[in-house]
């Protein structure tokens, strides 16, 4: 990433931090609680956003050598996500098309994944190549029956995949030139994985990605941590990319930027760059790491859970003791923001969302990321938020 990528962002946020303001949206929002209560509402973002939207469910680091795997649990879904033995990546319904048990469990790098059932083995491109006791299907044709394919596209470090089988991706326009500018400049398919993080919390998920939108809650909630030691709080600079958002959380140490020419400024020094892409998930880009943040429903019974996942990603060399070192210690920082300080937060506001009597929660002006959140997903959904 060239280090003066974001200039044009930049100096908005410095003129932000200097005026000691931030970005802020037109209007006050507020949202009827309804919107993360209404059963319909569940049923149809279910089917509409997440069983039909790109979703980047793995990082290619993570799926990097041939044969490397990954089975994953999504709505109710079981996903496998595997590198053929030709290096393309491809993600399949885990579902056997004998009688349906599971071929593939957990991750690692395999050849073959032989049905746990009756033996029948796919390879790691999808194909059926063995089928016990041939004889017993004899008007089956063994090519015809691979594992069902979703839709995917590896771009950016990520694979994106449609989880309906027979839709199309259409990822650029998805993702818009912008967004496909800036995934394209980060280059995440250079990077190495270095794990993998998760938790689940009791929380509509729509209320938890919200929590990514903004810094005002860096003072209160994080205030013995890192992100308030380093950001300025409550200042956010935003610009929506369609349905994705860009936002730059300013550092304290930005203004210093005031003093050296444009040309030469660094935005490492400056802003932490941080993405919304619709609808689930979040990228962050301390120094040294990138982190992308999965936040996404568990639709399970009455149950109203929201999983977490945290991939971290870097281009240092963690062979290098201060590669190491340098990682670790941002890795750790980031993780223990979102799972010491975060997570009891939106367990509480989790239990508001569900049970307060009070009609609508207020999104202020400054919240403007949290705005662009709600509106956006509100408006896929055809949900009038103003009702
Ligand atoms: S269900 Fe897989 S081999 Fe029978
Ligand atoms: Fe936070």
């Amino acid at each position: 990433m060239d280090a003066t990528f974001f200039n044009g962002t930049m100096k908005r946020a410095l003129k932000n931090a200097e005026n000691k303001t931030t970005d802020m949206a037109a209007d006050v929002l507020s949202i009827p609680l309804d919107y993360y209560r209404n059963e319909g509402l569940k049923v149809k973002e279910r089917e509409q956003i997440m069983l039909n939207t790109p979703l980047p469910l793995i990082s290619s680091a993570e799926i990097a050598q041939p044969n490397d795997f990954m089975v994953r649990d999504l709505f109710g879904k079981s996903v496998l996500l595997v590198r053929g033995g030709d290096g393309v990546a491809r993600a399949f319904e885990n579902y056997c098309r004998h009688r349906g048990a599971m071929p593939a469990s957990g991750c690692g790098n395999r050849r073959l994944f032989s049905c746990p059932y009756h033996a029948w083995t796919y390879d790691s491109s999808g194909q059926l190549v063995n089928l016990p006791g041939s004889e017993g299907f004899p008007e089956c044709d063994q090519k015809n029956l691979g594992l069902l394919e979703l839709t995917s596209q590896e771009f950016g470090g990520l694979l994106w995949v449609n989880l309906t089988p027979g839709t199309e991706l259409n990822l650029h326009a998805f993702l818009g030139d912008k967004l496909s500018e800036h995934l394209s400049a980060w280059g995440l398919e250079k990077a190495k994985h270095i794990e993998t993080r998760e938790f689940e919390v009791e929380i509509n998920w729509k209320a938890a990605i919200e929590n990514f939108g903004e810094t005002y809650h860096f003072q209160t909630v994080h205030g013995q941590s890192i992100p308030s030691q380093i950001n300025i709080q409550n200042t956010s600079t935003h610009e929506a990319f369609g349905l994705h958002h860009f936002m730059l959380f300013s550092l304290k140490t930005i203004v210093e930027l005031r003093d050296v020419p444009e040309d030469q400024w660094d935005w490492t020094k400056g802003v932490i760059p941080v993405y919304w892409i619709y609808p689930g998930t979040i990228i962050v880009a301390p120094p040294g790491v990138t982190q992308i943040i999965e936040t996404l429903p568990r639709y399970d019974g009455g149950r109203e859970a929201t999983q977490i996942r945290s991939t971290f990603l870097t281009f240092e060399d963690r062979n290098d003791p201060l590669g190491l070192e340098l990682t670790d210690a941002v890795m750790n920082a980031s993780w223990e923001a979102v799972y010491d300080e975060d997570r009891p937060l939106l367990e509480k506001l989790g239990q508001a969302v569900r049970n307060s009597s009070q009609e609508h929660l207020i999104i202020g002006r400054n919240e403007i990321g949290v705005q662009h959140i709600a509106k956006t997903i509100a408006g896929q959904l055809g949900y009038d938020l103003q009702a």
